[in-house]
């Protein structure tokens, strides 16, 4: 596995989606979807039209599919239990990213091969390399710094 297991935290997520404006025409992707967090606060905060995840660990897959059951979310989030690499993403207009700077060079001719015109890709922390970020957004939580690289394709 190339990247382990850290999720974001709350005020970042909405920094995020506050920073590529996502809105109730989105279809938003969360590649390495962790516990989902970020899903669910596109959907219930921000009120996305839909919201999918792809993680590679079953148990993170698992349990995640067990919140959208409890919360009666199932027409609205949907977890892919794989590795993003191979999954399609085309359908996507928001796609976020926590993974490292070589995983973003990796995905970096996926995004541009299936990506629309119009889609954004937000970044916590990584920037990917080549791509110029439309707006770097900096947060401090009190403790420590976050960055976030939104790109409008
Ligand atoms: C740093 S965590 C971020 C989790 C979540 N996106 C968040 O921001 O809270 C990265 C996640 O990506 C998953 N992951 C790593 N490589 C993956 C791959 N090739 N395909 C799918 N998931 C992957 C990891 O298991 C982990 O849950």
């Amino acid at each position: 596995m190339l990247v382990p297991y850290v999720p974001t935290p709350i005020p970042v997520i909405d920094a995020m989606l506050n920073a590529v404006n996502a809105n109730s025409e989105d279809i938003v992707y969360d590649l390495g979807c962790g516990d989902g967090r970020i899903l669910f606060r596109a959907v219930e905060k921000f009120g996305v039209k839909k919201a999918v995840g792809i993680e590679i660990r079953k148990e993170l897959v698992e349990a995640t599919l067990g919140k959208i059951r409890k919360k009666g979310l199932e027409e609205k989030i949907r977890i892919i239990h794989g590795n993003f690499f191979d999954i399609p993403i085309s359908e996507a207009t928001v796609v976020t990213l926590f993974l490292l700077t070589t995983v973003n060079k990796m995905l970096r001719p996926k995004l541009e091969k299936e990506l629309r015109k119009g889609a954004r890709v937000v970044s916590h922390e990584f920037e990917i390399p080549g791509w110029e970020p439309d707006k770097v957004t900096v947060i401090h939580d009190g403790i420590l710094t976050h960055k976030i690289y939104a790109y409008l394709r």
